[in-house]
């Protein structure tokens, strides 16, 4: 098997496109982030990293949280919108309809399948990047898109973002976890 090697690439990709909401100035304010990830199940935290010039991190400061929101593969150009325009000179508070939750100052956004309500634990600076780890504090999952009370994958159909910079939709179950292992050797 013969390689090509690629200068230095972050290429942990295809991940899901996120909106994350924080309240900048008294409004609601979202970026789509694909840089998201999970740093630990039980308890539930997250990490987020945020370009330091970015709007929605100045609620985020401000407040000590933000918003996770997974946008589902109809909402593309919502979402792709809020990356490419930036709060400081659009008022992108009226893109989706913001709920919240127990936390006046976590703004939820209501066409997203999955919510999740975040407090910061922990601030990085990584270059010019702000990483912010968030402490899970309440997740919302559409009714609609659970089956038997659980969140169903196929009904929340997330958004994937991936290195060839399009938007893709999850392909078909492949497999088992932490079962199909079991059929090794
Ligand atoms: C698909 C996609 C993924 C993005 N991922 C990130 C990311 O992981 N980190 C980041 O800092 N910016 C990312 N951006 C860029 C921000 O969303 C963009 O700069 C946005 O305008 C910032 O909005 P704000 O200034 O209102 O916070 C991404 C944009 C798109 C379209």
């Amino acid at each position: 098997m013969s390689k090509i090697k690629f200068k230095s690439r972050a290429l942990i990709y295809p991940l899901p496109a996120v909106l994350v909401g924080s309240m900048v100035n008294g409004k609601p304010n979202y970026e789509t982030l694909g840089d998201c990830g999970v740093l630990s199940v039980s308890p539930a935290v997250i990490c987020i990293s945020s370009h330091k010039s970015h709007y929605t991190n100045r609620g985020i400061h401000a407040h000590g949280n933000f918003s996770v929101n997974i946008p589902s593969a109809d909402m593309v150009i919502p979402t792709d919108y809020c990356g490419l325009v930036s709060g400081r000179k659009t008022d992108k508070s009226a893109v989706f309809e913001t709920f919240f939750g127990e936390q006046t100052t976590i703004p939820m956004i209501k066409e997203c399948p999955i919510n999740l309500a975040c407090e910061v634990i922990e601030k990085l600076a990584v270059y010019n990047m702000e990483v912010f780890v968030g402490k899970v504090l309440e997740t919302y999952v559409n009714q609609e898109c659970c089956t038997d009370g659980k969140p169903d994958t196929e009904k929340i159909n997330p958004l994937i973002y991936c290195m060839d910079g399009r938007y893709w939709a999850l392909g078909s179950v492949v497999g088992k976890a932490f079962h199909d292992g079991k059929k090794y050797g």
